[in-house]
């Protein structure tokens, strides 16, 4: 039990019809029901920080917490930075301990990208690290099947073979039509398969990384609708596709949105159900059975890797 790389769980994913669930964190509630459902599946677990959740929560807190789950829990974890946006803080994870660390570069050009990425390679690489970059942009709803727009943000797949050739980075995020949050489609979900099929077939031993996965269940919105909430129009990607996706190099699969969605719906539930409480265990237990329910749902049913560990 320790603090891994994501070097071994994705050696093992590649070769495999499964990916290794990325999930966000910003509290103790929501670390401690990830981990219990990945014990209970024995599955291989990334958790995974953004700079808001270290604005949020503050590293060290979030470092400790991680590490009390390794040692409460006896699983290997991989900790990793998601979307950092500079070298800095890309170094700052790593020296704090960090396993992994995306630069998100995505917003750069090509050559740019290519700069900003070999630093933190060279950097995290002589320090034990490992990289996730991100090349191509991950659509907003409004770019839907605009079939002239998606050269100018998918990824493209030759560059996605000179960018791994270039910078020696570990996993790559690629943009085929997901995007972040619950409003992912405005009509039919759709996502490229035949330009992952073409990522992959270029970069056949390279990692590859599913941003905004999240299938923002029905049921789930629902709920939060029906105590409260206000979120129409919420559509995520379908679960069959994230199966799909894990036939051509998806190892990773980042969720966040959908543990949101569990969390604040049965924290809604619960307040509407029992307006005289006042005691923040009364709901962030049930909220915390909410994010185990969900997390070990999407490893054994979508993601498939139960007992890959
Ligand atoms: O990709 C973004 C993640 O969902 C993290 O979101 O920046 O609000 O923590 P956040
Ligand atoms: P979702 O918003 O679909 O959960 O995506 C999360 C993500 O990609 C984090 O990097
Ligand atoms: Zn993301």
């Amino acid at each position: 039990m320790a603090l891994v790389t994501t070097k071994d769980m994705f050696e093992k994913a590649l070769k495999s019809d499964y990916a290794v669930g990325a999930f966000n964190v910003n509290n103790m509630e929501i670390i401690q029901g990830i981990v219990e459902a990945a014990q209970e599946e024995n599955a291989p677990l990334i958790l995974q920080v953004s700079a808001g959740a270290r604005k949020y929560a503050k590293p060290a807190y979030l470092l400790k917490l991680v590490e009390a789950a390794i040692l409460d829990t006896g699983l290997d974890i991989a900790l990793h930075l998601d979307h950092g946006e500079d070298f800095d803080i890309c170094k700052k994870c790593v020296d704090d301990g960090f396993t992994s660390v995306m630069i998100d570069g995505s917003k750069y050009p090509l050559e740019e990208n290519i700069r900003l990425t070999k630093e933190v390679v060279d950097y995290a690489h002589a320090h034990g690290a490992v990289v996730e970059a991100e090349l191509g942009k991950l659509a907003g709803i409004e770019d839907n099947i605009k079939v002239d727009a998606k050269n100018a943000t998918f990824t493209v797949p030759e560059e996605a073979a000179e960018f791994v050739a270039k910078t020696g980075v570990d996993s790559l995020a690629i943009a085929i039509g997901t995007s972040h949050g619950a409003f992912k489609f405005k009509g039919d979900p759709y996502l490229d398969f035949e330009r992952l099929q073409e990522i992959h077939k270029l970069i056949p031993d390279t990692p590859l990384v599913l941003h905004g996965a999240s299938t923002v269940l029905p049921e789930f919105v629902a709920k939060c609708n029906e105590f409260g909430g206000n979120i129409p129009g919420a559509q995520g990607v379908p679960e069959e596709m994230i199966r799909e996706s894990t036939k051509y190099g998806i190892c990773k699969v980042n969720i966040d949105t959908d543990l949101r969605l569990a969390m604040t719906a049965e924290i809604r539930k619960h307040l509407i159900e029992h307006p005289a409480d006042f005691d923040p265990r009364k709901y962030l237990a049930p909220a915390r059975d909410a994010i185990r329910g969900m997390v070990q749902h999407k490893i054994k049913n979508v993601l498939n890797a139960s007992n890959q560990r």
